[in-house]
């Protein structure tokens, strides 16, 4: 077996696969205000061809996936697909990013199936800003939905926060206390400029040394912890005595694409190596064909840029304004 290595020596172990573009919400950093078209059925990969792919990644390594959206619950195959992907050889760790509104449904079977781990995306406390950062809203779903699936055994529960300058960064505190009592882990993540235009993005960006500022105001004591699972860019700390945990995700200012370790799918069959990088491979023409297949990861390993170009963002090297195309809930 070979494993996924680019030209930098980065072992790719972790594919991130959008399962749809579809979501009932439309929050103010993933989409514009106006939504977007959903692709028509045709264009978003099968259950059979979501299956072929992650056993084609499996066989040179991979051995964790991450199913995102859009919003991945919104589509009614979704527990049949954990379970098929759950019983492939080499997958040993099955996470979903999810808005969380149909967790008080769903989280059970989700469970059952074999899913390991959730990250809920929940940037405040407040009912009445829930509803404008996500254009509709509403929140008691999801505190619901964290609800449910808090009891039902994860390995991991994660809540997203994306800090949002004027927005919801007064609720810093707010989130680091929950976690003094609530076994999850509370993520601020900085906004990153995907799809949003650079003038709203500049003036709502907001740098998350900010948490740190917080914690001391409040005297928090807290620790760096290595312990929680993951495979993505979190940085983790734990206040003193708390049950729960703290991470930053902070692309912008910080970089952390030396350890990437993550390819991307988009709900149409395409391969991203970063996040931040517009080229993309469509991959949906060889699923079936092992050899065609993997040559067409090589080649986009081949070109995966070592380092994206967000961190030069803030001194005005941004082409075009926009990185890449597509809007988050298109990646
Ligand atoms: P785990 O660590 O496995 O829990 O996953 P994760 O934190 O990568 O997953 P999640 O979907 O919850 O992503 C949280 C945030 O990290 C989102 O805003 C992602 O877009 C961001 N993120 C994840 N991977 C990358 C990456 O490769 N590059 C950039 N710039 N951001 C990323
Ligand atoms: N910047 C930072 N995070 C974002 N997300 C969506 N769009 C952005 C953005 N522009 C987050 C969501 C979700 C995760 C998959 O990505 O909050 O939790
Ligand atoms: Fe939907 Fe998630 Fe994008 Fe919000 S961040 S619009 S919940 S895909």
């Amino acid at each position: 077996m070979e494993l996924l290595k680019d030209k930098f020596g980065r072992v790719h172990d972790y594919i991130r696969i959008s399962v749809t573009d579809r979501c009932p919400l439309r929050c103010v950093y993933c989409m514009p205000k106006e939504g977007l078209p959903f692709f028509p059925t045709d264009r978003v990969l099968s259950q059979d061809e979501i299956v072929q792919v992650v056993k084609n990644f499996a066989r040179h390594g991979v051995h964790s996936v991450r199913l995102t959206g859009g919003e991945p619950l919104t589509r009614t195959d979704i527990v049949d697909i954990i379970r098929r992907i759950k019983a492939i050889d080499g997958i040993d760790d099955i996470a979903m990013t999810t808005n969380g509104l149909y967790l008080p449904r769903k989280a059970q079977a989700l469970k059952e199936a074999g899913l390991d781990r959730l990250n809920i995306s929940l940037d405040t406390f407040h009912k009445d800003r829930y509803k404008t950062i996500t254009r509709g809203g509403n929140i008691k779903q999801v505190l619901e939905g964290i609800r449910v699936a808090s009891e039902l055994g994860f390995t991991a529960i994660k809540l997203n926060v994306v800090v949002i300058k004027g927005q919801n960064d007064d609720e810093i505190k707010d989130f680091l206390d929950y976690t003094l009592d609530h076994k999850v882990n509370v993520r601020f993540i900085e906004f990153m400029p995907i799809g949003n235009d650079r003038e709203t993005w500049q003036s709502e960006y907001l740098s998350l040394s900010r948490v740190f500022e917080v914690c001391k105001t409040a005297g928090y004591d807290y620790a760096p912890i290595e312990s929680l699972q993951g495979n993505g860019p979190s940085e983790n700390y734990q206040i003193v005595g708390a049950l729960g945990s703290f991470g930053l995700i902070h692309p912008i200012s910080c970089r952390f694409c030396e350890s990437c370790n993550r390819l991307r799918i988009t709900a149409d069959g395409y391969i991203k190596a970063c996040l931040y990088w517009d080229e993309e491979i469509n991959i949906r023409d060889v699923i079936y064909d092992e050899q065609a297949f993997d040559a067409l990861i090589q080649k986009t390993l081949n070109n995966k840029p070592e380092n994206h170009e967000m961190a030069l963002a803030q001194t005005d090297r941004i082409i075009d304004n926009k990185p890449t195309w597509r809007h988050m809930s298109q990646i």
